[in-house]
């Protein structure tokens, strides 16, 4: 149970992470499900054009340059889908470049048949990378809990049930309270909502983490401080493992390799 989940068993309702984390990566999750994946619902940026995995080898390639063109070049395509992405860069590099890569996709759903032998399907991403990591419209697939102020302006869990129908828990507490306070406090005001954004800050920190020199760059849905959604009127109702289409374009938020350099995930 996550710390938002606060619902009975009776009831049906819990937080929206854990909702979330069954309703995408459960054993029927919308992710985990044999076939097409991702690609067969929507377009990411990967699959809009072949120019994407080009513009994102010639990046790889200036990392190798800055590296000083290691032996060994790892390219990590962090929530790979069905590949698309480290498919389209391994097509791109020029001989010299493609010689020395170790391409790797870290994805939950299970390699897809036909692909590229070179490319090693993992769930985690590998350590002591040295390399780009590139994770494109992975973070916004991280489940948080979602919190609301309540009638006297305190910000609770929201609980969901499978049906999509809704209730208030317990006030957010502990470093869920501390992350909102920091990044996205909520004004006093009933029905005002906030994505407690902890896990994804985690998850990209590890992710970061990983590397032991080169470059880390996520491509994402983001929103600055000041135009949060949300904000100015409610968000429309949603339901568990429902895709709705983006308002917003996705950013990318970058993160340095070296151990020691400022490499945490921020949000924006
Ligand atoms: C929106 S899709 C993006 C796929 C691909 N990167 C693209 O841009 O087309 C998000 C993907 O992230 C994967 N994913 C989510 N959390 C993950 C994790 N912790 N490790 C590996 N893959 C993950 C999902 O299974 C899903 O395939």
């Amino acid at each position: 149970m996550t710390a938002g989940a606060q619902g009975t068993a009776e009831d049906g309702f819990r937080g929206w992470r854990e909702a979330a984390r069954e309703a995408l990566y459960g054993p029927d999750g919308f992710y985990r499900r044999p076939g097409a994946g991702p690609a067969g619902h929507f377009r990411t940026s990967v699959h809009a054009s072949p120019l994407y995995a080009r513009a994102v080898a010639r990046l790889l390639c200036r990392v190798d340059e800055a590296l000083g063109g290691p032996p060994a070049l790892d390219f990590v395509d962090m929530a790979a889908g069905r590949g698309e992405l480290v498919t389209g860069v391994l097509g791109a590099l020029p001989a010299d470049v493609s010689a020395r890569v170790r391409p790797y996709a870290v994805e939950l759903a299970a390699r897809p048949p036909g692909l590229d032998d070179r490319i090693v399907w993992r769930d985690e991403p590998p350590e002591g990378v040295t390399g780009l990591l590139f994770a494109n419209e992975w973070l916004d697939n991280v489940p948080v809990d979602v919190a609301e102020a309540d009638a006297s302006g305190t910000p609770r869990y929201v609980l969901v049930r499978a049906d999509g129908a809704e209730r208030l828990g317990h006030p957010v507490a502990g470093p869920d309270a501390d992350w909102l306070e920091r990044w996205w406090p909520l004004p006093p005001e009933e029905g005002l909502r906030a994505e407690i954004g902890l896990p994804r800050d985690r998850a990209w920190t590890a992710a970061v983490g990983t590397l032991t020199r080169g470059a880390a760059v996520a491509v994402d849905y983001a929103h600055t401080a000041g135009a949060r959604p949300g904000r100015h009127g409610r968000t429309p109702p949603a339901v568990p493992g429902e895709q709705r289409p983006g308002r917003l374009r996705p950013r990318p938020r970058r993160g340095r390799g070296g151990r020691g350099a400022d490499r945490a995930g921020r949000p924006r």
